[in-house]
């Protein structure tokens, strides 16, 4: 198959790559990304000089560069989104363009060519499930952050198009998603390069929201199969069934780092901030054979280790540009100077 990636130089795109190259031998990938500011040359640098992978520079909302891209491929896996929730409360311009518009595009181009689109999804769209219960595909779209809109928008055209012109579309929604090469402005990649800088951990409110933790290798697997085996017109759920309470996640990663609990800061919370998801992934399972091959340990264990490993890695992007710098002014100047703590 030849499949065009877009958004294959982020954190869960570029282990997509490298599981169809590794695992689909006949396969071969072009990449497509912006390289916005969580797209990184760095995340695909071990496959300089494979002949199945060719990587383009360009935006997936422009209609040309798509539409040549798409006739010359077999199938189309979008990855290309902003996703950080906090930079969407600060401005959603950027969101609309990437996760609306650029999907839309996406879309029309697999129509006129007749492909394939796996659009890659987010369990926020089902918005905040307080206790209890566990969204199915079937739920209704409740997204509650600009974040969660944009997606759920995406989505949204996805749906259009499937019933409006038969389309071939399969929708995937993901949980919460951990492992190498995740830009550090997310939770867990964030706190790990902070506890090892020793800086504080600003941890929002009292740290009792909870999240599904997955491995974005196994998060790429159940990708795989989906775009292989999925119906068309479907959406398949991808949990893990690993639901941890934040401040607990925190603290396991501190103790596995040596640091101490002093470092953590409580914070005042993200607006709107959702306080649970939580996924049934029952058809995945059942319909394509998926479940994740790593447990929670083992998915924050080689997390922690890789970054651990790999400094030079995220100290390029803390250190070597003054856009991470102005954000965490922005996002944790006020944050911090209300809890009491200035930036270490
Ligand atoms: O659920 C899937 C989603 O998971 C993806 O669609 C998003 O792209 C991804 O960013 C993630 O969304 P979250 O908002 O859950 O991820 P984040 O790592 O930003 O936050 C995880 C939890 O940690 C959330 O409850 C907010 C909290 N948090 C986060 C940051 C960055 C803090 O307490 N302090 C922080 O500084």
């Amino acid at each position: 198959m030849k499949l065009l990636v877009t958004g294959g130089a982020g954190f869960i795109g570029s282990a997509f790559v490298r599981l169809v190259l590794d695992r689909h031998a006949d396969d071969t990938v072009t990449t497509l990304d912006a390289l916005t500011y969580a797209g990184n040359p760095a995340n695909l640098l071990d496959l300089e000089g494979e002949s199945r992978h060719t990587f383009v520079h360009g935006d997936i909302a422009d209609v040309a560069l798509v539409d040549a891209l798409v006739a010359e491929h077999d199938a189309v896996v979008n990855f290309a989104a902003e996703t950080h929730v906090d930079r969407s409360l600060l401005d959603p311009t950027a969101f609309l363009r990437s996760n609306v518009e650029g999907v839309y595009v996406l879309l029309d181009a697999v129509r006129r060519h007749d492909r394939r689109l796996l659009q890659v999804s987010t369990d926020e769209v089902y918005g905040d499930i307080p206790a209890g219960r566990f969204s199915v595909e079937t739920d209704p779209v409740m997204p509650r952050s600009p974040y969660a809109a944009a997606k759920a928008g995406g989505e949204l055209f996805c749906r259009s198009f499937v019933i409006s012109h038969g389309t071939d579309v399969v929708v995937t929604r993901g949980c919460n998603t951990i492992g190498p090469r995740q830009y550090p402005e997310k939770l867990v990649p964030l706190f790990l390069t902070n506890a090892l800088r020793d800086h504080p951990l600003p941890v929002y409110g009292d740290g009792l929201q909870v999240r599904d933790w997955l491995h974005a290798e196994d998060h790429a697997v159940a990708i795989d199969l989906a775009l292989r085996k999925g119906r068309a017109g479907e959406t398949y759920n991808i949990g893990a069934g690993n639901e941890r309470p934040n401040i607990e996640v925190v603290k396991t990663l501190l103790a596995r780092l040596g640091k101490s609990e002093e470092l953590i800061v409580h914070v005042p919370d993200r607006p709107g901030h959702d306080r649970r998801y939580a996924l049934d992934w029952t058809k995945i399972r059942e319909e394509l054979g998926w479940a994740p091959a790593r447990d929670f340990t083992a998915t924050l264990t080689d997390t922690i280790d890789w970054y651990v490993t790999h400094p030079e890695w995220w100290a390029a992007i803390r250190d070597g540009s003054t856009a991470f710098a102005e954000y965490y002014e922005q996002q944790y100047g006020w944050r911090l100077a209300a809890a009491g703590r200035g930036e270490a």
